[in-house]
């Protein structure tokens, strides 16, 4: 080391004025993230069977299997953002065309990969093992990563035949969490079984203000095993969005006692106030939309008597 910054007083100079040179190359959304106060820090919470804390707002990547270099930038965007809040779900699928290999791409291009808890799925069809084991080392091929944070079978599909396998995969430390995914409510008593039977850390279910159901099955089944609750379309999905509801609706003031100042803050946050969950997983590809979502994630949450009043409110508009 150069013997003037062995000198402490010197080297804490140099560290501060590196420190404020960074600062000032920062956009004005980042320096106002430096300088955020507690109170707007992003809310975590644990995966109760690690103890893991991750944000309760992630990253659904349904609609990142894109080809073209201006279909990637603006995905590009709004991973370097996310990265910034740190350990942020990322939810994908070898489902979603090439999103995969699109964030493995991206996230190497960055060199952000240890900024990320990226999650994905698989699935073993008539129960075949080999085929899902094919898949998961297609999948971490594709996400250029030897350890994949979270591994969750695919709308159930082969549950009982890969969760062992899943487990092994868990002891030998390739994978850090496993877990169940369902977007289809006929699928919910199932779903609940198999976190009765298994030690699963996660299960991804359907649940959003349009569509409650999950509180009946999967919810009481995930408190009772300590199993850490995503939400998959928490904005209703792409199809039956639930702003096609609200598009005439003005924002009501008393959104602003949970700081909401969006339709998508109060859908996520309604979902974020509920015991069970532990995340949200939105599907954004707009940066624009990723900052509206990540608001969600900091002030306060709907408490019980607040969720009953967004309830009241939604189930009085017209469909
Ligand atoms: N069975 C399963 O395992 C399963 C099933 C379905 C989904 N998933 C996972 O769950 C994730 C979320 O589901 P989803 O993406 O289908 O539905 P979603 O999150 O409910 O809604 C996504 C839609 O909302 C728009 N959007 C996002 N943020 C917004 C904002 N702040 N304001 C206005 N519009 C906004 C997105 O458009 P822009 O892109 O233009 O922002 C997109 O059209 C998926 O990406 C996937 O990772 C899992």
């Amino acid at each position: 080391m150069n013997a003037s910054i062995r000198d402490p007083q010197r080297r804490r100079l140099l560290q501060a004025m590196a420190m404020s040179s960074m600062a000032l190359a920062l956009p004005a959304w980042a320096r106002a993230a430096t300088a955020a106060t507690a109170a707007d820090a992003p809310i975590l919470r644990p995966i109760p069977s690690s103890g893991e804390r991750i944000p309760v707002v992630g990253l659904g990547t349904n609609a990142y299997g894109v080809q073209t270099a201006e279909e990637k930038a603006p995905l590009r965007e709004v991973l370097r953002r996310l990265a910034e809040v740190g350990n942020s779900v990322i939810d994908t699928a070898p489902a979603y065309r090439n999103s995969e290999a699109v964030l493995g791409e991206l996230i190497a291009e960055l060199g952000l990969r240890e900024r990320f808890f990226l999650a994905t799925k698989v699935t073993a069809p008539d129960g075949d093992v080999a085929a899902g084991i094919a898949q998961m080392e297609a999948s971490m091929r594709n996400l250029r990563t030897d350890v994949i944070d979270l591994m969750m079978v695919h709308n159930l599909n082969g549950a009982g035949a890969i969760i062992p396998t899943l487990l092994e995969w868990k002891q030998a430390g390739r994978l850090r969490h496993i877990g169940i995914t369902t977007s289809n409510d006929a699928q919910h008593a199932e779903a609940a079984a198999l976190i009765r039977a298994h030690p699963l850390d996660v299960v991804q279910v359907n649940y959003s203000l349009g569509n409650r159901l999950a509180e009946q099955t999967v919810f009481p089944a995930a408190q009772e095993r300590g199993t850490a609750v995503l939400l998959n379309v928490p904005l209703g999905g792409r199809r039956g969005s639930l702003f096609a509801r609200v598009r005439d609706v003005p924002l009501p003031e008393w959104a602003a006692e949970f700081d909401a100042t969006s339709w998508a803050q109060l859908f996520l946050k309604y979902s974020l106030g509920h015991p069970a969950v532990t995340a949200v997983l939105p599907g954004t590809t707009r940066l624009k939309n990723l900052e509206d979502n990540l608001a969600a994630g900091r002030g306060r949450l709907p408490d019980a008597a607040q969720r009953r009043r967004i309830e009241a409110f939604w189930d009085a508009l017209p469909e």
